[in-house]
């Protein structure tokens, strides 16, 4: 069944300090700030060594995957950026960071997403990780009906725990994922959803 989800070019979910927007596939800037982002060295660090090492290969996998995953669920990667003042356009604006709500590819997908985070080096300890993420559950709550929402780290990452932690998941335990080929993570929900993640498509 086809989507008739289109991303806007002028979208952006506001926060006090951030502008929470789509990543497109055609713009130079998205390119190269997402292609920067995933090779600095904490990145690969916690989430692996990417194969998005020029700007032609992030823009096809912004356009094969991440607009893919918009179509499908109306969520997804999105991009964040700084305001330079409280009533900046986007334009104005600059990239610092990803938060996104993703639910994988099916078969390889649970039935609800899991909140996810990343900001240049030189942009974390500043809050901006938590500002993005509440604020990016607040609007899929309101807007897309998403009430329940998993986080998954690994299980020595205590920076990005804390970040789930602060925007009010719980923790329940480790387990060895699919989606993460089999590996061992820290599993959190929302507080209000069953102790029995198996209901979400959890592995067992
Ligand atoms: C994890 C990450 C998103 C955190 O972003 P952030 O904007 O720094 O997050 P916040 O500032 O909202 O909160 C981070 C918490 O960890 C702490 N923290 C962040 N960076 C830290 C550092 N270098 N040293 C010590 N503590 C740090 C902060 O103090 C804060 O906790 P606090 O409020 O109790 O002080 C960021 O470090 C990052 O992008 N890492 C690489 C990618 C990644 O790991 N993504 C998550 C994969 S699951």
């Amino acid at each position: 069944m086809g989507s008739l989800f289109e991303a806007s070019p002028t979208f952006s979910i506001e926060s006090e300090r951030l502008q929470i927007s789509y990543f497109f596939p055609d713009s130079t800037e998205h390119c190269l700030f997402l292609m920067k982002l995933w090779n600095t060295e904490e990145f690969m660090k916690t989430c692996g060594r990417t194969s998005i090492t020029t700007a032609e290969k992030a823009s096809n996998f912004l356009r094969h995957r991440v607009h893919a995953d918009y179509a499908r669920n109306n969520y997804g990667m999105f991009l964040v950026s700084l305001k330079p003042h409280a009533h900046a356009s986007l334009a104005e604006s600059t990239p610092i960071g990803t938060v996104s709500l993703m639910r994988g590819e099916p078969p390889n997908a649970y039935l609800v997403p899991d909140i996810g985070y990343a900001f240049l080096p030189e942009e974390t300890g500043k809050g901006y990780a938590t500002e993005a993420a509440l604020a990016l559950l607040a609007y899929a709550k309101r807007e897309l009906g998403v009430d329940s929402v998993f986080g998954f780290c690994g299980k020595d990452d205590t920076h990005s725990a804390r970040v789930l932690e602060k925007i009010g998941l719980e923790f329940r335990g480790q387990r060895k994922l699919k989606v993460f080929g089999g590996k061992e993570c820290a599993v959190w929900a929302l507080p209000k959803m069953s102790q029995d993640l198996t209901v979400y498509g959890l592995d067992d």
